[in-house]
């Protein structure tokens, strides 16, 4: 197997390539004008961003994450599109003002101890009838040249693999999961996003880069 992943995360170039996957789960449960969100672990904010730009001017997006560096950045620029609060907290103590429609999360439980503790305070943090959508890789399943990619520094870096069972014993209803994969062979998104995060250019060897598995889910009623 090859140790290929820096652990260092550029969330820009993330966004390019996962953004498919992103736009797939935003659609399956009908994110529309007006619905509150948080983004559990939201990092450099892409998917508080998305969120705020689908929700508009008369909804709200909590953006969360334990490490507050670029919380204020998150804030401006989600801000140009609805209303957002940047939050430092812990996923596995989140508390909101209010409970919302959607709770969201990418890429963050491979770097939690606890994940279905996550999950639960997800759970919980949505109003009942309200969504929950997870969304995580199965670095392993990866391949550059056919060889499988790796990531050092993720407490579990297959996480996406269990995630539908995670969200049932996390007491919410599956309502639909899949897995999704940018690929690529040559100069391009996906050889370049590799490259950012690892260091290594793939030249003209084919790329899949880890399948992202969505969960979306609902809490019961
Ligand atoms: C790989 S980044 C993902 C960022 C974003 N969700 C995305 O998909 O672009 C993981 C983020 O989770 C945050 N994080 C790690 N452990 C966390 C926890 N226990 N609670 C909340 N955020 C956490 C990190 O600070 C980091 O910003």
């Amino acid at each position: 197997m090859l140790a290929l992943w820096s652990g260092a995360v550029e969330i820009e170039l993330r966004d390019d390539v996962y953004r498919r996957p992103l736009s797939t789960a935003l659609d399956r449960l009908g994110l529309a004008e007006g619905w509150t969100c948080v983004d559990v672990g939201a990092g450099g904010g892409d998917v508080s961003v998305a969120l705020a730009q689908m929700v508009g001017r008369d909804g709200r997006v909590y953006a969360v994450d334990v490490d507050p560096r670029r919380r204020d950045e998150i804030a401006a620029l989600a801000a140009a599109h609805a209303q957002v609060l940047a939050l430092s907290q812990a996923g596995e103590e989140l508390t909101l003002p209010e409970q919302v429609d959607l709770a969201f999360c990418r890429f963050l439980l491979m770097h939690v101890a606890e994940p279905r503790r996550v999950l639960r305070r997800m759970a919980g943090a949505v109003r009942p009838g309200g969504w929950v959508v997870a969304q995580e890789p199965v670095t392993t399943a990866g391949r550059i040249g056919g060889r499988p990619l790796s990531m050092d520094g993720a407490r579990d870096q297959d996480v996406g693999a269990v995630l539908p069972a995670l969200v049932r014993d996390a007491g919410l209803v599956l309502v639909d999961a899949w897995a999704e994969a940018p690929a690529g062979a040559g100069p391009g998104p996906v050889a370049g996003y590799l490259e950012a995060m690892t260091g290594v250019d793939p030249g003209d060897e084919p790329v899949v880069l880890p399948p992202l598995v969505t969960v979306v889910a609902r809490r019961p009623a």
